[in-house]
């Protein structure tokens, strides 16, 4: 466990990387991203893991990536938007570090995902009923898991992350 880590969890097109990416570099912390993680790890992207081993496969994937990520310090992670689906994975990142909820309105995550072609769950007739469906289902796991959330609507990133870090205790900004 460590008390130096802050772990971003939220839907998917919330900020959680750009986010994260800022913050990591305000308070000197490096930054992980556990679809990235995944990607580099495997050598292909997430839709193709999808299509050959199917979400399974990647929730399992995904696991793997959040016990190996978690057991680093000082640094910030993002997670994939469906990571808190399993209790094994809350169990985890509840014990790996601060936890923030980014908390986007599915109007703002089509807004972000207009163009996107990396999300597998959004290959779907409807994204708004799809979006919605996870939200819904999604929503209380991510309120249960945070220690902090922050409403992201209509904010720039960099005023999102100064204030995130003005709500973080001060154990996690002291250098
Ligand atoms: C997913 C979110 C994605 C990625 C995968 C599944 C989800 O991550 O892990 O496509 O189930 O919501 P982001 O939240 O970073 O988009």
């Amino acid at each position: 466990m460590s008390e130096r880590n802050i772990i971003l969890v939220g839907p998917m097109g919330s900020g959680k990387s750009t986010i994260g990416q800022l913050l990591a570099h305000r308070l000197h912390k490096d930054f992980y991203d556990s679809d990235y993680y995944i990607e580099e790890k495997t050598g292909v992207d997430i839709p193709c893991i999808f299509d050959v081993e199917g979400e399974d496969g990647f929730r399992n994937r995904e696991t793997r990536a959040i016990r190996e990520l978690t057991e680093l310090d000082n640094v910030v992670l993002a997670t994939g938007g469906g990571s808190v689906m399993r209790e094994e994975n809350r169990k985890i990142l509840r014990s790996a570090g601060f936890i923030v909820f980014l908390d986007t309105s599915v109007d703002q995550q089509l807004d972000r995902l207009r163009h996107d072609k990396k999300r597998p769950l959004l290959k779907t007739e409807n994204p708004r009923e799809r979006l919605e469906n996870l939200l819904a289902e999604r929503k209380p796991l991510y309120i249960e898991l945070a220690d902090l959330r922050v409403p992201t609507d209509r904010k720039f990133a960099r005023k999102l992350a100064s204030e995130i870090v003005h709500h973080l205790p001060e154990y996690l900004t002291r250098k």
